[in-house]
């Protein structure tokens, strides 16, 4: 092959397709956003990403493990619109509901009813295990019902052992708390090493070391649970970038963050996610930039982290 085709594949080859069900595991892949700083992209990319996902065709499940409930609210599921008989992710860890009974379909706002009530349209293909702001006792409950601390892992157990069945194509995606508290721990422990664990860093914060003690936290992990409880070889495989500088967002800082990063996490870093006004829209809008803004630097830039991680699209348009 000329050096000059080679060039030319290198810039357009595209990552394989990953393997949705890789060794015959039956639960689907995946994908915990975590990073133990407040404000890293965490549900930015948990959202955005999930609905980039479940344009191209896959099925993509949100678990809104932060009490905060930001990937519920920007899904069109604030609190306040539950219905009361509405199960959660609460009731679900306490094993008092079905995965299914605790996911809704995620949708968006496009618009108000005469009488100023929002109106929703579903965002095919996403689906939200609903949040639930009493996340916030899940280290007490946890401490005082031990057996419970396998909730997550029990859950791709019901998949293993045969009584339910992926979809086709499903996957779950994680947005976790700024903390490694007993549930970021209890859904980590689940992983193994074919999934992954990707810590948003947003170059504007100020957390360095977040991304070492990440790792150390994991490794803790792996030391404490694997092998007779749980597989917990939770594995980062990618560094995510974001709010990287762009000529109106440019102090030297950035760069040099990014320079860091880059340094550090050789191969590892995916395709930058820009600095974006757009992205803190979806918050108050209840709207996710690929939907609401597709020609966004959001929208753009996490497609771009789409390919990079081996989701091509499923239903490419004709033409
Ligand atoms: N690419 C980006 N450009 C600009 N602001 C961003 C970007 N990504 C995230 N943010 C902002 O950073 C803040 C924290 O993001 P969020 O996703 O809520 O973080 P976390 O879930 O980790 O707490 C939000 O205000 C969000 O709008
Ligand atoms: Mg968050």
């Amino acid at each position: 092959m000329t050096d000059k085709l080679s060039g030319t594949l290198a810039k357009t080859a595209l990552v394989p397709a990953r393997d949705l069900l890789p060794r015959g595991r039956r639960h689907p892949l995946i994908i915990a956003m975590a990073l133990a700083a407040g404000g890293t992209a965490k549900t930015s990319t948990t959202t955005i990403l999930g609905t980039i996902l479940a344009l191209r065709g896959y099925i993509v499940r949100i678990f809104d493990l932060d009490p905060q409930c930001n990937s519920s609210e920007i899904c069109g599921r604030r609190e306040e619109h539950r219905e009361p008989e509405q199960k959660t992710v609460w009731d679900l860890i306490q094993g008092l509901c079905t995965l299914d009974e605790a996911t809704v379909p995620a949708r968006y706002r496009t618009g108000y009813d005469d009488d100023g009530n929002p109106l929703f349209k579903e965002v095919p293909n996403l689906f939200v295990v609903h949040g639930d702001s009493q996340l916030t006792d899940t280290d007490t409950l946890l401490a005082n019902k031990p057996q419970k601390f396998n909730w997550f892992y029990n859950l791709t157990g019901q998949y293993t052992k045969g009584d339910m069945e992926a979809q086709d194509r499903e996957v779950w995606l994680l947005d976790l708390p700024a903390n490694y508290g007993k549930l970021t721990v209890s859904a980590l422990i689940a992983m193994t090493e074919d999934d992954e664990v990707i810590p948003p860093l947003l170059v504007t914060g100020k957390e360095s070391g977040a991304l070492e003690k990440l790792l150390k936290e994991l490794l803790a992990m792996q030391r404490e649970f694997s092998g007779d409880m749980a597989p917990a070889t939770p594995t980062v495989k990618h560094v995510l970038l974001c709010a990287t500088p762009t000529s109106s967002h440019n102090a030297q800082e950035y760069h040099d963050t990014v320079e860091e990063v880059e340094r550090d996490y050789p191969g590892m870093v995916l395709p930058y996610v820009r600095h974006s006004g757009v992205t803190a829209k979806q918050y108050r809008r209840q709207v996710t930039p690929p939907i609401s803004d597709p020609k966004s630097a959001p929208s753009v830039d996490y497609e771009k982290v789409a390919d990079a991680l081996g989701f091509p699209d499923l239903e490419p348009a004709e033409g």
